[in-house]
């Protein structure tokens, strides 16, 4: 069966490749001979119904810019069954027979409940968390990863002018990927994940052994997701009379800004795997780069629990960091 009218939308947090995603979607589908609808503000448009159809014109000169043009939205209300089954209707009214999901773990977790309920979708892996399981890295991780070292470098400055300590916050809801790879990439002393969470007094303990080996100042990342949090983190530290330390929350800025050439290469591929594969009629698929492949996963799998952070790693840094 080929699907003649498919529909699109991104969802939850924004990833710097989304665009490219898009545009990939938007020609690749045009090129089988398939409309496509773009779906403004993720799951919330579709259960308003503000759909637009899109020509290949609709996404000329996106591909290297950040965000989302056609816009997201966290959405609660689409967990509801009811809420998925109004969204399926709105499809259905305006004779979509297929939907493309760019998005998280969140959002494909929506695209699978919607295939389950008989409607057919195809996932495409991006988000910065990394949290997807199965797919090597989502769209928007590489970008997010090096938007955050280069911040880190920064506050490397002011931590080797004034002998401090900076404790950095670093996004990653559940996941500590961003944390593990920006402070192996950026030398951090500690690194502390929700996979492998630290105590007060480990850190504390790390950075007395630091500071006996000669070192004058010190990097920890912390994921945003661990506990204890950087700003109690740094309050121990400089509490146990350590080193002066600060709190830097990195925040929304990993977010935003162009993506990278691997960013939009891979979006630009993973899109147009799930554009043929939904057109073709295939459905409860995620599409992205498996073991340095593309391929399509079950959905079901790869939203299930991951953990892409290693306790080798970890050790590695740590090593690194002597
Ligand atoms: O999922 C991407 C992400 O940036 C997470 O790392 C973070 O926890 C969350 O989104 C923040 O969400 P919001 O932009 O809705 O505050």
């Amino acid at each position: 069966m080929t699907l003649q009218r498919i529909g699109v939308l991104t969802s939850g947090g924004d990833a710097p490749g989304m665009n490219a995603a898009l545009r990939a979607a938007v020609r690749s589908s045009t090129a089988l001979g398939a409309e496509i609808i773009g779906i403004r503000d993720g799951y919330r448009g579709l259960l308003q119904g503000d759909f637009e159809p899109f020509t290949n014109r609709s996404v000329a000169g996106i591909v290297h810019r950040g965000g989302t043009f056609l816009g997201s939205a966290r959405e609660p209300e689409f967990l509801n069954p009811d809420a998925q089954q109004r969204g399926i209707r709105n499809l259905r009214d305006a004779d979509i027979e297929g939907l493309l999901v760019i998005g998280g773990n969140g959002s494909q977790s929506g695209s699978l409940a919607l295939h389950e309920q008989g409607f057919p979708t195809i996932g495409v892996a991006s988000t910065i968390d990394n949290d997807l399981a199965l797919v090597d890295t989502s769209i928007g991780v590489d970008t997010a990863l090096n938007t955050a070292t280069q911040m880190i470098d920064r506050l490397r400055d002011t931590a080797t002018s004034h002998h401090r300590a900076f404790v950095i916050e670093v996004m990653g809801r559940n996941s500590g990927h961003l944390a593990l790879m920006t402070g192996l990439a950026s030398g951090a002393i500690g690194i502390c994940t929700p996979e492998f969470p630290r105590s007060l007094d480990r850190i504390v303990e790390i950075v007395r052994n630091s500071i006996a080996i000669g070192k004058e100042y010190f990097l920890i990342v912390v994921a945003e997701g661990h506990e204890p949090r950087a700003a109690d983190i740094a309050r121990a530290v400089t509490e146990a009379g350590c080193i002066d330390s600060r709190v830097s929350v990195l925040g929304h800025v990993q977010r935003g800004g162009p993506p990278l050439v691997f960013d939009r290469l891979l979006a630009t591929r993973s899109a147009t795997m799930a554009a043929e594969a939904l057109v073709a009629g295939k459905s409860g698929y995620l599409a992205g780069l498996v073991q340095g492949d593309f391929a399509l996963v079950p959905a079901s799998a790869a939203i299930k629990p991951t953990r892409k952070v290693t306790t080798e790693l970890l050790q590695l840094a740590e090593r690194l960091s002597q």
